[in-house]
């Protein structure tokens, strides 16, 4: 990986973290995006005493704020010409009733976990174009929802927050599989993957306190959790692979309703208009 710039968006902690120390132990320059600048810098300070590699930069953007994402993208094109990989780890299920909406009035789930990595996505797209052969890594999961609800975006309808969790990653999901269309011919892939059951805050979290003691005998760690996402940024076959969902490492369909063309194209436009993309 020496030569290559690699953004890892949640990279303070979590499986951002670990994926971030290995691209840093492979060589590549690591772009850590945090929210936390003082729990980035403790990150950020860790993977290089870990990795011996210096090139690791820290870089705040607050996926939930569009603005925060603008001008973190702004600070990034300052610096670098290229990027070659892109790993949209942040992410994880909101259920505070304090913080359901976002600033732009979208509800958080769908915020951070799909509208914050589609706008980076897209604000990234030519530096990823200009490394010719770029790969777009999504995390999603495999408990994405089994239909589309654009309604629940904005509230005009409501759901609990672990199916809007299921809704943001069937977004992430969708809107992937459009932007493979968009970047035919430019060598610049975009897949996703559902990681296991992976012991980190936000999983942890997400299940009831008396489980939690037994659960975490059987999840895995944020390293082993990882290995998905570094196959997909690292592994020299799947160059030109582009379009697919992998759990495991290995290829898996995602549900039936993401493969409908039409409503990846619906999804993809109600997000720019959402995002103000052109
Ligand atoms: N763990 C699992 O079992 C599992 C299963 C399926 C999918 N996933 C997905 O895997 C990804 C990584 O999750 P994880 O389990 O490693 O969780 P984690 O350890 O809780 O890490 C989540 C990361 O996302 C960051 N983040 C959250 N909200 C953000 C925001 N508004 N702006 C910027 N960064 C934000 C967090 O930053 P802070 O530290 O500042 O909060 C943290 O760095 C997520 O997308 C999750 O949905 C996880």
């Amino acid at each position: 990986m020496k030569g290559k710039v690699c953004m890892v968006t949640g990279a303070n902690q979590g499986m951002g973290k670990a994926a971030s120390l290995e691209l840093a132990k492979l060589g590549a320059t690591v772009i850590m995006v945090c929210r936390n600048e003082r729990s980035g810098r403790e990150a950020q300070k860790e993977i290089k005493r870990q990795s011996g590699n210096d090139s690791v930069e820290l870089m705040i953007a607050d996926l939930a704020s569009q603005q925060s994402v603008r001008s973190m993208v702004q600070d990034f094109d300052s610096k670098f010409d290229k990027l070659h990989v892109l790993v949209n780890n942040a992410g994880g299920l909101f259920a505070d009733k304090q913080s359901l909406l976002n600033e732009d009035g979208v509800e958080m789930n769908i915020a951070v976990n799909h509208l914050g990595s589609f706008l980076l996505t897209n604000l990234l797209l030519d530096k990823l174009i200009a490394s010719k052969s770029g790969r777009i890594v999504n995390f999603s999961s495999m408990v994405m929802s089994k239909t589309l609800n654009m309604k629940t975006y904005k509230g005009e309808e409501t759901a609990a927050p672990m199916k809007m969790y299921g809704q943001s990653k069937l977004a992430m999901i969708m809107s992937g599989y459009a932007l493979v269309r968009r970047l035919e011919g430019t060598g610049v892939t975009v897949n996703a993957l559902h990681p296991g059951f992976v012991k980190t805050e936000s999983a942890m979290k997400s299940i009831p306190k008396f489980l939690r003691p037994v659960i975490g005998l059987f999840a895995l760690s944020p390293e082993q959790g990882t290995k998905t996402a570094i196959y997909l940024v690292t592994s020299p076959e799947l160059e030109g692979v582009t379009g697919k969902y992998y759990v495991n490492s290995k290829e898996k369909p995602s549900v039936p309703v993401s493969y409908d063309e039409s409503k990846q194209e619906s999804v993809w436009s109600y997000s720019a208009k959402l995002t103000g993309l052109a």
